[in-house]
């Protein structure tokens, strides 16, 4: 018997196809493809949340088959305690998906991945949008990303693809990749999802105790306050030092809250900025501790 029809099943509870090695993916999609079948693709590490499914309801309207893809890249974790910590969770996300009417699910172990384990990766070249932000904080995180969409491209070949803006710095990088690289992928990207009070939804938000979970929305409400303070202004009295002064002033008096970065960028260069000038592409990020849960979350300016 063929290798790739062991490794393509229907899950169990819910129908949908998943499929755990490449060969079997590859021909899946030969085959779509070949009935003239535009293929989405939305790449994720699983632990599904309606964050995600924005993703995939974007997907579903404007492809005829649509994939998720669900694997924990360990080459992106600069913490070897979060990646152990993440979240497996295949039944729960591939019932999820099947309500969102996704077509496939790719989920690969590890070894079909990176199969030879020490193997030495690319090193993408990214126009020091890697450098700011998350880059000082998590870095490699970034590289280790480009790895793995890079990868994905290849295997699933899609004709567009879906990342989320709560990422912000992360869609950047992967518009640039596939940019500079001609990938010959369409990269959509997508608004944040939020809950009723602000928070930006994310895995990480069931690690937050019930005091924290209270406190979390204050990071988006804070961000808010600040788009207000600048946007009613004639004439901007503060400089954007001040302004991320005022913003880590703020979110650090609320109780479990610790900002680890505050910057407001330059929307496509993701480059700190010192004045207004020309303040038409900028964007207020941050990654804030609550608790021990790092949580990030952006607001556009002058939109
Ligand atoms: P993951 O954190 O699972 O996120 C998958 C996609 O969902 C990303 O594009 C992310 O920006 C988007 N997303 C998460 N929360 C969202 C929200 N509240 N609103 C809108 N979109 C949201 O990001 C990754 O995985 C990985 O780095 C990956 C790109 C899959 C590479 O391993």
């Amino acid at each position: 018997m063929k290798r790739n029809f062991i490794l393509l099943y229907k899950h169990k509870q819910t129908g949908m196809i998943v499929t755990k090695t490449i060969e079997a993916t590859v021909d899946l999609l030969d085959r779509k493809r070949k009935e003239g079948k535009s293929i989405g693709l939305v790449p994720t590490m699983g632990a599904l949340h309606p964050g995600h499914l924005s993703l995939i309801r974007r997907a579903k309207a404007e492809n005829d088959f649509v994939v998720c893809s669900i694997f924990v890249n360990p080459i992106q974790f600069t913490n070897q305690e979060d990646l152990e910590k993440y979240p497996h969770t295949l039944d729960a996300d591939s019932r999820l998906l099947e309500t969102e009417g996704c077509d496939m699910i790719f989920a690969p172990e590890v070894i079909e991945i990176y199969p030879n384990n020490n193997e030495p990766v690319p090193v993408y070249e990214l126009n020091g949008l890697d450098k700011p932000m998350e880059g000082v904080f998590r870095p490699g995180h970034f590289q280790g990303v480009c790895v793995i969409v890079h990868k994905l491209f290849n295997i699933i070949q899609p004709m567009n693809a879906y990342f989320g803006e709560k990422d912000f710095q992360q869609l950047a990088i992967i518009r640039h990749m596939t940019k500079s690289l001609n990938l010959g992928v369409k990269i959509v990207g997508c608004s944040i999802v939020r809950d009723d009070e602000g928070l930006a939804l994310s895995s990480r938000n069931m690690r937050l105790s019930e005091s924290e979970r209270l406190i979390a929305p204050m990071i988006y409400q804070t961000l808010q306050q600040a788009k207000l303070k600048i946007e009613s202004q004639k004439k901007i009295d503060i400089t954007p030092n001040q302004l991320k002064e005022w913003i880590s002033d703020r979110i650090v008096s609320y109780p479990s809250l610790k900002p680890e970065y505050v910057e407001v960028v330059n929307r496509i260069t993701l480059q700190p900025i010192k004045d207004w000038k020309g303040s038409k592409e900028l964007i207020v990020c941050v990654a804030v501790y609550d608790g021990s849960v790092r949580l990030i979350d952006n607001i556009v300016l002058f939109s």
